[in-house]
């Protein structure tokens, strides 16, 4: 079987290695499309694969309609909004993610991008500390799990709202579980976000919540952009002089985001889950996972059953 691995954001050397053995270790064969530039290149690229591993990458109807002897798909990571489902079903296409494989790596660039906000981007002026701020997690799914886990040890109180996990087993983790996600915004310091782009999540992050954050509230971003509703934050931080907005998307509004300088950062590209472990893990999980389906049918990490 020829499998694909097309990544616009490139995986660690170490990781395409890892894939490599894998595939070809099960008697499949691996093509490469690193770095492309243009939508062209991954339509050509997927003509005739069996199977393919990407990352934020997206396969629109356009590219499964393409890809002709396409059976599965997997997105090295969490996040499938980038993946048309309905498109894959009409395929007979299988889709998957790896659920738990990178999310080590985002929760990290939490913190990373934390320190950096509270200490005023390195501005040389005093900033504060970590240490007892109230530490908003919305969604206690895998990456939310891990920030908890880094928060603790920063000496910071963690509470969390996730609508799909119930409170016990947030407390169970020893965080403090909320009853909305007002009042996680009402409560908290900083909000973390860690839900995906649904239709019941996209542009959920406006103006009313945000609002509710304290005096000097941060809003950190690591999940998806188009959670935010950015006209109403924009308006917001136009307003409130003393809120901070930090991101590991840039939002399209990015430009004007940018001028509230010191109270806006983005990553120039979305680094949550690019390190070397996070590639290792979930490239080479989605490399077993294919290995796994054309060997035995396995599709237990299949997201549009
Ligand atoms: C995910 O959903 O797994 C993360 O957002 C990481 O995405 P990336 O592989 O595009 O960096």
């Amino acid at each position: 079987m020829k499998v694909l691995v097309a990544t616009e954001k490139p995986f660690a050397a170490a990781a395409v290695e890892g894939i490599k053995k894998e595939i070809e270790g099960a008697g499949n064969e691996l093509v490469l499309l690193e770095k492309y530039t243009e939508k062209a290149q991954l339509l050509d690229a997927v003509k005739d694969v069996d199977a393919m591993i990407i990352r934020s990458d997206k396969a629109d109807a356009e590219v499964l309609d393409t890809a002709k002897n396409l059976k599965i798909i997997v997105r090295a990571g969490a996040g499938y909004d980038n993946i048309d489902l309905a498109a894959a079903t009409a395929h007979n296409v299988v889709a998957e993610n790896t659920p738990g494989q990178n999310s080590n790596a985002v929760a990290e660039l939490v913190f990373g991008l934390l320190v950096f906000a509270v200490r005023n981007f390195y501005n040389g002026k005093a900033g504060c500390e970590l240490k007892g701020k109230k530490l908003g997690i919305l969604a206690f799914g895998n990456v939310g799990r891990n920030v908890a886990r880094i928060a603790k040890g920063f000496g910071m109180n963690v509470s969390a709202y996730d609508a799909f996990c119930p409170a016990d087993v947030i407390e169970a983790a020893g965080v403090h579980a909320v009853k909305s996600q007002d009042e996680l915004f009402q409560t908290c310091d900083i909000v973390s976000l860690h839900i995906p782009a649904t239709p019941e999540t996209i542009k959920s992050i406006d103006y009313k919540t945000v609002n509710q954050l304290p005096k000097g509230g941060i809003l950190i971003n690591t999940a998806r952009k188009e959670v935010i509703n950015e006209p109403e934050l924009l308006k917001l931080l136009a307003e409130r002089e003393d809120l901070k907005f930090i991101t590991d998307i840039k939002p399209d509004a990015d430009a004007d985001f940018a001028k509230f300088e010191g109270r806006y950062f983005s990553t120039p590209k979305k680094m949550g889950a690019q390190t070397a472990e996070a590639n290792i893990n979930a490239g080479i999980a989605a490399a077993k996972q294919i290995n796994a389906f054309f060997a035995d049918g396995c599709t237990k990490f299949q997201v549009n059953k």
